[in-house]
């Protein structure tokens, strides 16, 4: 990895342009070394160049292999479809990765979650294959894709993950026991992986077990891997133990490009007012200083961003506070001196 990479930025929609200039400043306050290439994704884009994904911005990120993106809005009318799905099918990007740890000061029913979702993004129910059974639509039919390709990749990056981040298991969460093939085959590449970490612990759950025992005990859980549909219910569920969609960071990993977002959407009711909280994007920035081994810059902005939401003068609106963005993000650069 070059000392300085380009990232491609897509501020994106809504209050997007507002926590990406917050992002930007506590990057470069906290060291990172990054040159920014902005280029337009989403709804902004229509009205720019009248596509929301312009080629532009492919090519942006084929040639970095890193972006840094905020919530995007698919416009409706056009038939556009999700952009956030097809920058996901055009990069492969077949993990999406969602860290999940108690914040000191941000609201929440607990306070020792520390856990990661891996999910993979590109199989499952979520692969488009459906249609209806009869012209009259009385009935549909969904087809879960689950491939030992695609599972295998997953779980392994589970496993070097754990190991990266120095954790100590890996729950793999299914249903094999009602859907014993696409499931099964999933579970069983799991069982076949896991024989090669023998430095992880390693154990499976079925999901709506995982479900409740998330809810009563998270402390338990480490790494969780598992498939699209369940990890895509699974990753909001466990955001919500620590304070919801607005501190939660998010990667998605391919083979072609590292993506790094906030998980929360544009929050139309509030932009343009210089009041959002740009926690959920400047953590996946941290991420992204991780992912490009710039860990003492990622652990310092992680630190200052840590110790502005524990004060409560300096946090935003939506977690109770009265700072501003701006206000906010001055807190997170002071922390750092
Ligand atoms: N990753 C993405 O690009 C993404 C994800 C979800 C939704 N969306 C899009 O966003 C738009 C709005 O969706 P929605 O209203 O369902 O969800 P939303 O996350 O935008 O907003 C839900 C609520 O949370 C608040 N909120 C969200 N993020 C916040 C932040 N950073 N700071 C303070 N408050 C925040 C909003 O003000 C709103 O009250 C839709 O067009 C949707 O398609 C995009």
């Amino acid at each position: 990895m070059s000392t300085r990479p380009t990232v491609s930025l897509i501020e994106g929609d809504g209050i997007g342009p507002e926590i990406a200039v917050a992002t930007v400043r506590a990057v470069e306050a906290a060291g990172g070394q990054i040159d920014w290439e902005r280029v337009d994704a989403g709804a902004g884009a229509v009205e720019k160049h009248k596509d929301p994904l312009p080629q532009a911005t492919i090519e942006s990120m084929k040639k970095h292999g890193l972006a840094l993106k905020g919530p995007l809005a698919t416009p409706s009318g056009g038939g556009y479809r999700s952009v956030n799905v097809t920058l996901r099918q055009e990069f492969d990007m077949y993990a999406n990765v969602r860290p999940v740890k108690t914040i000191a000061g941000v609201p929440s029913r607990y306070d020792n979650v520390d856990l990661t979702i891996v999910r993979e993004n590109t199989e499952d129910l979520y692969a488009g294959i459906e249609h209806y059974r009869d012209a009259k639509r009385s009935a549909a039919e969904s087809i879960a894709i689950i491939t030992r390709f695609g599972s295998e990749r997953i779980i392994t990056y589970a496993f070097e993950y754990a190991r990266r981040h120095k954790r100590k298991k890996v729950t793999l969460v299914h249903k094999a026991n009602i859907l014993k093939m696409s499931n099964g085959l999933f579970l069983d590449c799991g069982k076949e992986i896991a024989a090669k970490y023998p430095d992880i612990q390693f154990d499976d759950m079925i999901v709506d077990a995982t479900a409740m025992k998330l809810v009563i005990a998270p402390e338990k859980f480490d790494v969780i891997v598992t498939m699209n549909l369940f990890g895509d219910i699974l990753s909001d569920l466990t955001a919500g133990l620590v304070g919801g969609l607005g501190v939660a960071p998010a990667s998605n990993i391919g083979a072609g490009c590292a993506m790094f977002e906030a998980v929360h959407g544009t929050a139309p009711d509030i932009a343009g007012k210089g009041i959002a909280n740009p926690t959920g994007l400047m953590l996946s920035a941290a991420m992204l200083l991780d992912h490009i081994e710039q860990r003492e810059a990622a652990t310092r902005l992680r630190t200052a961003i840590f110790s502005a939401l524990g004060d409560a003068s300096t946090r935003t609106g939506d977690l109770g506070g009265k700072a501003n963005t701006a206000g906010y993000t001055d807190a997170v650069i002071r922390a750092m001196k």
